[in-house]
């Protein structure tokens, strides 16, 4: 199959799930529109890492419905910019900067893309959270990065550690499974008609097709460091704020493995990377 079929299958399932999402009790729609000072525990986590938002341009790459693009906003960024591929996403983070009477701005376009389609440099890009395992090039992905950033600008990124994604939960049993390095031509490719979150009203996935690539720790770093940045610090963590398969454990500030995996095997990474 050409990569721009995985492409293709991967933005009509986005739009599908975005409408799904922004229905659900997960994503608290109504809660960030009406409550000026709803933000989301996931950038509230990360500010805590990557320090001060005040006065900074951002963008905010594979932005979703703009939750997270808000709470930035919410959060002290002078200016934000979100990007997604997604035009049911961009539609509906743009109704819900309207109705949070907000001003982040969004823009309908791939990562790849993003730097043309932003129009100007930032201070600062970030992504969380599900985000590269939707893209099969990580050197463009880390050249965009690199071009969407003035010289000095600084780049934040948490996401799912590859290290989890070998892991498949059979009855009731997380064991390895899937392997830890993928080509871009062999994407992980999945059926399904259910997303990640509730669905109250219970909105049909239509377009089930999907695919997912992984990327080891030394894909994403080298990238980044060819493509102009300096890493400027790593880090691994046991929580993930999104439930990774049935048995994970829920506690006060997201899901964790349970043990004896979870003193095994980290969820997550974060990485900060400046622009030489
Ligand atoms: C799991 S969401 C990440 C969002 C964030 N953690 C949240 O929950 O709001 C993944 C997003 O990536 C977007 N996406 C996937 N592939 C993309 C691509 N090639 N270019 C731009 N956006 C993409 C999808 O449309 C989706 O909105």
């Amino acid at each position: 199959m050409a990569t721009e079929q995985f492409y293709e299958d991967n933005r009509n399932n986005w739009d599908d799930r975005a409408k799904v999402h922004v229905g659900s009790e997960m994503y608290r729609i109504d809660e960030y529109a009406t409550n000026p000072r709803a933000t989301s525990d996931v950038v509230e986590f990360d500010l805590e890492r990557f320090g001060s938002l005040d006065g900074l341009s951002v963008a905010h790459l594979q932005c979703h419905v703009g939750t997270d693009t808000l709470s930035l906003e919410r959060l002290g960024a002078a200016s934000v910019v979100g990007v997604d591929f997604s035009p049911v996403a961009i539609a509906e983070a743009r109704k819900l900067i309207r109705r949070a009477e907000a001003s982040s701005r969004f823009v309908e376009a791939s990562v790849y893309d993003a730097p043309q389609a932003v129009g100007h440099t930032v201070d600062f890009v970030y992504t969380s959270i599900g985000a590269i395992c939707w893209l099969h090039d990580m050197d463009a992905w880390a050249a965009a990065v690199a071009s969407l950033l003035e010289p000095g600008g600084r780049f934040y990124i948490r996401d799912v550690h590859p290290f989890l994604f070998i892991f498949e939960e059979v009855d009731g049993k997380i064991q390895p499974h899937f392997p830890y390095w993928y080509t871009p031509e062999s994407p992980l490719s999945w059926d399904e008609d259910q997303t990640y979150s509730d669905n109250p009203e219970g909105t049909a996935i239509a377009s089930t097709r999907h695919h997912e690539w992984n990327h080891s720790l030394p894909e994403i770093i080298n990238a980044l460091v060819g493509a102009g940045m300096r890493i400027d610090q790593l880090d691994e963590h046991k929580m993930l704020p999104w439930q990774y398969s049935p048995s994970c454990v829920k506690e006060a500030d997201g899901w964790y493995l349970p043990e004896p995996l979870r003193s095994q095997v980290p969820s997550a990474f974060s990485l900060h990377a400046t622009k030489l």
